[in-house]
């Protein structure tokens, strides 16, 4: 039988698995706003892969900056010990963009490391232990990120995690009380993701500022899905009108390639230098090639149109998503949230979503709205395009399962 020799049963032999139920599209190549499958399937990509590729898939500039740095030099040494071109001009780009506060950026290669990181900053810096996250949350897998989630039912496989951790709830102003002179750093999303996108209420990320600035707590805002224009600003924060004292990045940066970065003052960043030196190291962290194509990235962001268009094509979604069985389409920008008026819907429209050729997805800690994320790219007629398949799904939901 092909089957079994079918690079899917490799894929599931082989490869470490996620979960008992992967999507098993066989990738065979990605261009712009679609993915290919090995059957020559086209798909609209309206995910980019959880919020990476944001400039659709294989950008020429970012192909092309990739090529050129190729040719150049790859790997030399761990980071932070040559003076390597291509940090250093994203490194200056990205700055020019922030509040002045946001000078500097510590390179790493995921956004779980990048909240590691941020997690021990804050405690070298302050000389606390305790961090306080929010309930609803997702910050990455690895150990100190974990401790994040307040989710036990994931958690608790893989105690005991880190201690000195609190929640508080999103948007609830009374819990910013919580927030004292005995904690380190307040870690949040801006607008959260995993919980099926909740936006901050208009005042919260203000009063948030507000209380970590009297009791001298580091306010960290995780923008790694946020960032990069997906809000209809680069950055969230921007939007929302706050500066935070860090800021994760990671996801979009890199224009498809693997990179994260942690953007704050360099005298706090410079805490990892010194008592103990080198507080902080990484092998691969601004990796030369990743660094050139975040530029690129970057640089296209910056020229073109598309982080001023986010705004109408995400009015457009809400206009085109009014349907039966939608109960309501949250939203910041193009991270979008389709909640369903039943539970049971959930998986049907996003298989038949999957069988007409779009690529939605579910959200961790949300079981009633699939996840919209489009690479910003899309033109009007093809966003149109794409709702159309869109709402194929939604009618057949709802007339075979009603
Ligand atoms: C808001 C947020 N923070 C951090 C992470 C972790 O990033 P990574 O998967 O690159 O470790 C994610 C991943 O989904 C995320 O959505």
């Amino acid at each position: 039988m092909a089957g079994l020799t079918s690079k899917r049963q490799l894929f599931l032999d082989h490869v470490g698995q996620t979960s008992t139920y992967p999507l098993m599209l066989e990738i065979d190549r990605a261009e712009g706003i679609h993915i290919y499958d090995t059957a020559g399937k086209r798909y609209y990509d309206l995910n980019s892969g959880i919020s990476v590729s944001s400039l659709g898939h294989r950008h020429p500039q970012v192909v092309a900056a990739i090529k050129a740095q190729l040719d150049k030099h790859m790997h030399t040494m761990v980071y932070g010990e040559h003076v390597q071109a291509p940090q250093i001009e994203y490194a200056e780009l990205l700055t020019a963009q922030l509040d002045a506060s946001l000078n500097s950026i510590y390179y790493l290669n995921s956004g779980s490391e990048v909240l590691e990181a941020a997690m021990k900053l804050a405690k070298r810096a302050t000389g606390r232990y305790e961090i306080i996250s929010a309930s609803g949350a997702y910050h990455g897998s690895t150990q100190g990120a974990e401790v994040l989630r307040s989710d036990h039912d994931y958690s608790r496989a893989f105690l005991p995690l880190i201690p000195g951790v609190r929640h508080i709830d999103f948007n609830n102003l009374e819990d910013l009380e919580k927030i004292s002179c005995r904690t380190a750093a307040v870690i949040v999303e801006p607008v959260q993701a995993e919980s099926g996108v909740i936006p901050p209420d208009p005042t919260y990320l203000k009063a948030l500022r507000e209380r970590c600035t009297y009791t001298k707590t580091l306010m960290v805002l995780d923008e790694i899905q946020t960032g990069f224009g997906r809000t209809g600003a680069l950055f969230a924060h921007q939007k929302y009108g706050v500066v935070p004292d860090m800021m994760c990045i990671g996801k979009a940066m890199g224009g498809g390639m693997p990179i994260g970065g942690l953007v704050a003052d360099r005298e706090l960043l410079g805490k990892f230098t010194r008592f103990p030196d080198l507080g902080h190291i990484t092998t691969f962290g601004g990796h030369p090639v990743v660094c050139a194509a975040a530029k690129a990235t970057l640089e296209v962001l910056l020229s073109a149109e598309y982080i001023s268009e986010v705004a109408q094509k995400e009015a457009y979604i809400h206009k085109t998503l009014q349907h039966p069985i939608v109960k309501e389409v949250r939203s910041s920008g193009l991270m979008m949230a389709v909640e369903l008026t039943k539970r049971k819907y959930l998986k049907h429209v996003v298989g038949k979503a999957f069988e007409e050729g779009a690529l939605i997805d579910y959200f961790l800690f949300n079981n009633r709205s699939f996840r919209l994320a489009p690479p910003l790219i899309y033109t009007m007629r093809e966003l149109e395009a794409a709702m159309t398949v869109l709402l194929k799904a939604l009618d057949y939901a709802e007339k075979k399962y009603n």
